[in-house]
């Protein structure tokens, strides 16, 4: 199949049930446990959520890029094919060319004894053998002006570059070959305010261009707002809502959404609001909804029962029994509904 051949949906990724472990000495660590979703042909799907809730575990995941001891299974589907049942070299080859990621640190260097330019040559040589030497430079030109680096600068040595514009540049190494999907951790904590609105505003160049699907890992809830989609918001290894971006903004479904929307926003109106306590262990998560021992609406049955995915009001993909309260389907008894007591709460979160 081609690089550029899709299924005949919109989707470039699909995954189902999507599950990533760590070897632990406790035991797995079960860092995206059962994740459902896909990310559409040219669009920009935003991942949030705390720190240490497998948001780069499951960017990683969707690449293979795990480390030594890291286990997958369930269901994954890229560019119409079933990645987790392929071959170590049909999986690099893939990675080579479809799928692209972007780290916050890259793991590869630029090498300091070559020019960007070669870097680029050398980069779409390996992808696209066959290409003329001028089709290079237009198309290295075309990435560099995507990252803000000016064509004046193609023949520069790296250490002739900020940090933030050789960041840049390896960005544009990713986006150079034209991957039909990119993994984007946390791109642009490194640069400045600036910078990082051009990126983003670039990015969506890029896709009105090239259809490139991004996940777009980020804790900057303004740039999901700006320049994404849809988002998808993960707490201790699930999806528990998943929607249109502006909707999901303006209408947030899952307590847990709303708690990390207001733990932002606070930060320029009253002053700061934490969610009180820190995700759990995902050795040993709670269990029903694990985000039960934090959350300030919770009934008996958060603490019993896992919430269901269910698609509410305004379209959203949501977990919460709270919100099916809501939406009035949740079908709960009068004792399941009533409040959870502090008590039952049990194990006191340090903050
Ligand atoms: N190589 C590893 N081995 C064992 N556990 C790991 C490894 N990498 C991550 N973890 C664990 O997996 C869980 C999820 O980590 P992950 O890095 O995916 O979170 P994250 O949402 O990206 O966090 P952050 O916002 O801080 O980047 C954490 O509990 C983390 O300690
Ligand atoms: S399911 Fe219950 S505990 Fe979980 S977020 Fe919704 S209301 Fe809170
Ligand atoms: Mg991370």
């Amino acid at each position: 199949m081609s690089a550029l051949q899709h299924p005949a949906s919109d989707a470039v990724v699909t995954a189902r049930d999507l599950r990533v472990w760590y070897a632990g000495p406790k035991g797995p660590v079960r860092a995206v446990d059962g994740v459902t979703f896909e990310v559409r042909k040219g669009e920009i799907l935003g991942l949030v959520g705390e720190s240490g809730c497998g948001k780069s575990t499951l960017g990683r995941g969707l690449l293979g890029l795990l480390p030594e001891g890291a286990a997958r299974d369930g269901s994954l589907v890229v560019g119409g094919r079933d990645v987790l049942s392929m071959s170590a070299k049909e999986a690099r080859r893939l990675r080579g060319g479809e799928l692209g990621m972007i780290f916050q640190e890259p793991l590869t260097r630029l090498n300091p004894l070559m020019r960007v330019s070669d870097h680029f040559a050398e980069t779409l040589k390996v992808h696209e053998p066959r290409l003329p030497r001028k089709e290079i430079e237009r198309r290295s030109l075309e990435a560099l002006r995507v990252v803000g680096i000016p064509p004046t600068r193609f023949r520069a040595y790296p250490h002739e570059f900020s940090g933030g514009m050789r960041q840049r540049i390896m960005i544009a190494l990713t986006l150079v070959v034209r991957p039909a999907f990119v993994v984007a951790d946390e791109p642009t904590t490194a640069l400045d305010v600036l910078v990082e609105a051009q990126i983003i505003r670039n990015l969506h160049t890029l896709r009105a261009e090239f259809d490139t699907a991004m996940l777009l890992i980020t804790h900057n809830l303004g740039i999901v707002a700006e320049a994404c989609d849809r988002v998808a918001v993960m707490y201790a290894g699930r999806i528990v809502e998943i929607g249109d971006a502006r909707e999901v903004f303006r209408n947030p479904q899952h307590s847990y959404t709303r708690e990390l929307l207001r733990s932002t926003i606070s930060l320029e109106t009253d002053g700061l609001h934490y969610i009180d306590g820190a995700p759990p262990d995902l050795v040993a998560p709670p269990p029903g909804c694990r985000f039960h021992p934090r959350c300030p609406d919770a009934m008996v049955v958060c603490a019993q029962r896992t919430p269901a995915d269910k698609v509410l009001a305004g379209g959203s993909r949501v977990a919460c029994w709270a919100a099916e309260e809501r939406a009035g389907v949740s079908g709960l008894g009068p004792h399941e509904s009533a409040p959870l007591e502090r008590e039952e709460i049990g194990v006191a979160d340090e903050a």
